[in-house]
């Protein structure tokens, strides 16, 4: 992995930089990063999953930055598709996290409206606290063993402010959303989104699985350019703050 900007050199270690950058959190809401992958024409899937785009690098920012957070926030269908486990740490990460007060991994939370939850899920079992389900109230929820749920919001969806407000409360710092689009493009309608990586996967994919954040209302905000990544593979690692 190589460092292109702002300080052109080998990064040794990933989760050490990362690490080490500030991540200021608000007092009425935990700091929150955001990680995706796309290839060059912005696609966000192959084969209805992004694992086809993912690369060796890739794959280091997206373990390092589960290192780093206290819970790790998805829509469903994210969870669903690509079949999501308990996030667990890597041997480095249990360290720093020891370090800085962390649980010894992050907790999954899930934001579902029809509170569907298949039960061959890998998430329903497995080490580390059950996943917290989050579902406006009223929607018909019943979930298999090995779920929390919790209502928060009315009809229109989870109210992704109140479910930061209230993570906050419960002490958490830092979130680290994975999606996917749809969770994605309301966190940026609704500004929640502090930083922001972006791989992009040396692939040209066409299809109609593409834009990093759905299809909801333009809302335009500059970011700058916090730093930027190469690995061997000729993937590009952008990290974006406001
Ligand atoms: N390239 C990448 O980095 C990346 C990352 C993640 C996902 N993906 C891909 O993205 C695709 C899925 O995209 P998507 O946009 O459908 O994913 P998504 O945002 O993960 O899921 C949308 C689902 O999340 C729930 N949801 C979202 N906002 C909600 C709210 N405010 N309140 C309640 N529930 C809410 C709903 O779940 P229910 O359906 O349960 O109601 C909704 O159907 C998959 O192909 C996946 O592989 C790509």
């Amino acid at each position: 992995m190589r460092e292109l900007h702002p300080h052109p050199h080998e990064v040794d270690d990933v989760l050490a930089d990362l690490a080490a950058d500030e991540r200021p959190v608000p007092s009425d809401r935990p700091w929150v990063m955001a990680n995706m992958v796309t290839s060059i024409d912005g696609a966000y899937a192959m084969e209805g999953r992004s694992g086809g785009l993912g690369t060796p690098g890739d794959k280091m920012i997206f373990h390092a930055l589960r290192g780093l957070a206290d819970i790790v926030l998805v829509g469903a269908a994210t969870a669903r598709e690509e079949h999501y486990r308990r996030p667990s740490s890597v041997p480095a990460a249990m360290a720093l996290r020891r370090d800085r007060g962390q649980q010894p991994a992050p907790r999954l939370v899930l934001v579902s409206r029809s509170g569907r939850v298949p039960d061959d899920q890998p998430f329903l079992t497995g080490e580390g606290p059950d996943p917290l389900l989050v579902h406006p109230a009223g929607s018909p929820v019943e979930v298999p063993e090995g779920i929390e749920t919790m209502s928060c919001g009315t009809d229109g969806g989870v109210d992704l402010v109140e479910l930061l407000r209230r993570l906050r409360g419960e002490g958490h710092q830092w979130v680290l959303t994975e999606g996917g689009p749809g969770l994605l493009g309301q966190l940026h309608r609704a500004d929640l989104i502090d930083e922001l990586l972006v791989t992009t996967s040396p692939n040209l994919v066409g299809g109609g699985d593409v834009g990093l954040l759905g299809h909801g209302d333009a809302f335009a905000q500059p970011r700058s350019l916090h730093r930027l990544w190469m690995d061997d593979q000729d993937a590009l690692f952008a990290n974006y703050r406001r």
